[in-house]
This record gives structure tokens, sequence and C-alpha cells, in this order.
């Protein structure tokens, strides 16, 4: 929220090209599965201030791909406010572009105000939202198996381009897309891109069983980690899956220190730059922009009834069972949410710790280390990196040279050959 005002952050790192290109070699050199971009289609002057002024993930994943060799390249691209064959082509070619490296986001878009950005009356309601989604990965599956892996012959001397027996022509008819196909790409190095998804209600998870090869999504504690872990896992097999299938990733906040008063000063710098008109604000935005200010600050959370279910729904039912469970007033509530205690903090050793254990005990299959100040992710590689690889727990060398190879996921079969 205010990290930008720290005074080793760099203002515009969100519209710096430079910025993302040394993270993205940081995190090369660090042997890191993939670098993750997160967008959104609505802001307005509460918004927070990096999402004022970035890139589009697609164009900037692009970019990323000519610099780096190795690292995946996952962006944000929502199925409420695109269509399935432009989507389908635009990452089909960045995974031509990156040889195999691009990753899809799958999101439904939480805010109201993204329709009217796209000449919509209205925004689709969250259930809705995801039966449209779920037919999208359908469309877009089938597109991305247009072609057979081989179907471009290119004979020069018998003057045959393609094999039409590899041709597949999906023809889809649904209750909200017709598509015809086929698409004007060839398939991808990956077999198609790598499907994420961001959604933790009891649909997001069913869409996530579906079609998603890794989700993105966020737990305060391993119980609740591996509550969501054991759900989503026992759901696959109602799709004919299996538990490796899917890559489960915990979105983590990180401090590393050289002791306790190191990692504590760290916080506070950090926490003391967040006004509480900013935490109103953060807060109000998972709630459709809902203007907390209005409310006395030292008095229990208010309630504020369904608000939210349409927009970040998991996100805000979590922030309300956990003002009511522990009793905290607005003041403490929008602090929390806007300048939280990193998860795993401390040394090298015990933020490495930490790690190990929420992996071990099933809580995720893998971690995306978000937030904190310019320092952090370089010292994250830099220091935390080599401890787990010591313990035998991350490689030392990439498997291959695509995410796929990466995420140890298997080679997808055309649902038409
Ligand atoms: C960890 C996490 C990351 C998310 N990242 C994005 C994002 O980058 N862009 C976006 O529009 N929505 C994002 N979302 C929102 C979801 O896509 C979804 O619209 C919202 O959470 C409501 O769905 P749910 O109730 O199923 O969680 C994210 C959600 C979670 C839990």
């Amino acid at each position: 929220m205010s990290a930008w005002r720290h005074p080793a952050a760099i203002a515009d790192a969100s519209i710096s090209f430079e910025f993302v290109k040394e993270t993205a070699l940081k995190a090369e050199a660090g042997k890191l599965d993939f670098l993750f971009v997160a967008d959104g289609l609505y802001i307005n002057e509460k918004s927070i201030p990096h999402f004022l002024n970035r890139f589009e993930p697609l164009t900037v994943l692009s970019a990323l791909a000519s610099v780096t060799t190795n690292l995946g390249l996952v962006g944000t691209l929502s199925t409420s406010y695109s269509e399935p064959f432009t989507v389908a082509r635009q990452f089909a070619s960045l995974d031509h572009l990156s040889k195999g490296r691009a990753g899809w986001n799958v999101v439904t878009s939480p805010l109201e105000g993204s329709a009217k950005n796209f000449s919509r009356e209205k925004h689709p309601e969250h259930a809705l939202r995801y039966r449209i989604a779920d037919e999208y990965l359908d469309v877009v599956k089938g597109l991305w198996d247009s072609w057979e892996e081989d179907a471009f012959i290119r004979d020069k001397a018998s003057g045959q381009f393609f094999d039409p027996n590899k041709l597949h022509t999906l023809d889809h008819r649904g209750d909200f897309f017709q598509v015809a196909g086929p698409l004007n790409i060839s398939r991808t190095p990956q077999g198609r891109p790598i499907v994420f998804q961001a959604g933790a209600s009891d649909d997001g998870k069913k869409l996530a069983a579906h079609h998603a090869d890794a989700i993105f999504t966020h737990h305060e504690t391993l119980e609740e980690a591996q509550h969501f872990y054991r759900d989503v896992k026992g759901q696959l097999k109602n799709h004919g899956r299996k538990d490796d299938d899917l890559k489960i990733f915990q979105g983590v906040s990180v401090i590393v220190g050289k002791d306790a008063d190191d990692v504590e000063n760290q916080y506070q710098t950090t926490a003391a730059l967040v006004s509480i008109n900013d935490a109103l604000n953060y807060l109000g935005r998972y709630f459709e922009h809902h203007d907390f200010s209005q409310y006395p600050l030292d008095e229990p959370f208010p309630d504020i009834g369904d608000l939210g279910q349409n927009s970040f729904r998991s996100t805000t039912d979590e922030i309300k069972r956990n003002a009511q469970t522990r009793n905290l007033t607005l003041r403490q509530v929008a602090l929390e949410a806007a300048s939280p205690r990193p998860r795993f903090s401390g040394t090298a050793q015990q933020v490495a710790d930490g790690l190990q254990q929420w992996f071990e005990s099933y809580g995720a299959d893998g971690f995306i280390i978000q937030g904190g100040t310019p320092d952090t992710f370089p010292r994250f590689v830099d220091e935390v990196v080599p401890v787990l690889q010591a313990r035998g727990l991350f490689r030392k060398e990439y498997p291959g040279t695509t995410l796929r190879e990466s995420l140890g996921l298997a080679n997808p079969v055309n649902q038409f050959s």
C-alpha cells in the first residue's frame, strides 16, 4: 500500500522495465519457477498507488521473454472481460516467444467497476462469473489443441504446408461462447500454456480442480492452508485427475533479518509508512471500495452485511470471520490488512524452517514471494534459497527449459488425437 514511500523504494517500480527485468534475472539466478504478474481492470483515486500506473501483464511478460531463458512467465487475465479466441492466441504466442515458459493466471475479476470500462451495464455476479470461466477454459483448451504437434510439414518440394488430418476445428457452441476455430497459431512448446487459478471460494476451488495446473492462494495459518490443500486435491478425482496434476502455491510475505531486532525494525519501518486513511482505503477496496471512514475506528468491526460477496468473496469472508473471532476493532482490521506481519520472518534459517514445515506437512507445493521492500526479494534469493538447497528441498539447476518441466507437470494430450 505505502511501500513506495520506503526510503529504499524505487517509487516508479511498477512502470520500470529495468526494475522488472532485474527482479526476473534475480529470480532466474535463484532457479525459481516463475515470475507472477497480478492485474486488475478498474482503478479509482482510492486504489493502491502502484495499481494506478502499471504494465499490462502480457506486454511486460513478452518483453521479459527475450531477456530470460528458464524463468516461467505467468500473467493474470480475466475471463469476465475478454474473448477466448484472443486470449488463447496471446498466451500461445507468449509460449512460443519464450520457448515454453508461459502461464495464465485465470481470474474472474472481483471489482464491480470493471464493467464500466468494458461497455457493460453490470458486473456479472460471482456464480455466473465462474460458469463463464468454466466454459471459457473449455474453449481455450480446445483452441490450443487445434493443431497437433507435427501438423506443419512445410514441404517446399511438394508444396504441402500442413497435414489436414492434424488440424482440428473446435466448433464450440455453448451457453456463453460460440467459437469455430481453429486457432491461427501452432501447438505450443508446452503442449499448452500452464493454467493458474486464483480464487478460493467454493466455485473457485471447483474451477481449479477441473481446469488448473496450479493455484495461487493465500492462507494465514498452516491449518487453514492444509484444509484448503486437502479440499482442492480431494476434488481432483471428480475430474479424473491425480494429486500431482495440480500444484498449490501459497502467496507469502517474508522478512529476512540478521536477528529478531533487525526483523522487528524492518517491519516497523514499513508499517510506519501506512496512515490509517491509507489502511481504510486498502481495506475498502476488497469491499467494492466501501468507505470505511464513516465508522468509529476504535469500536468493533462494523456489520456491513453481504458487502464483498460479489467481489473478493473468499478474502472478504476471511476478513469478517477474523474480525469476529478475534473481536477486532476497525482500526486493527484495517492496519492488519494494509501492513500484515509477514507470515515467515526471522533469520534465513528460520524463514527456511517455516517454508519447510508448510511444504512437508501438505500446506503448499510451493510459494509465491510477494510484497516487501526492494531488499526483501534479493535477500530471499541470496540467503534463504541456499539454505533450502543445502537441505535438499530446492533445486540447484533447472530441470529443463519449460515451466512445465520446472513444475514437474506431465505433457498434456491433445483431445483430438
Ligand atoms: C491469492 C489471490 C490472488 C489473486 N490475484 C488476482 C489478480 O491478480 N487479479 C484479479 O483480478 N483478481 C485476483 N484475485 C481475485 C480472484 O480472481 C477472484 O476474483 C476473487 O478472489 C473472488 O473469487 P473467490 O471468491 O473465488 O476468491 C486473486 C485472489 C486470490 C485469493
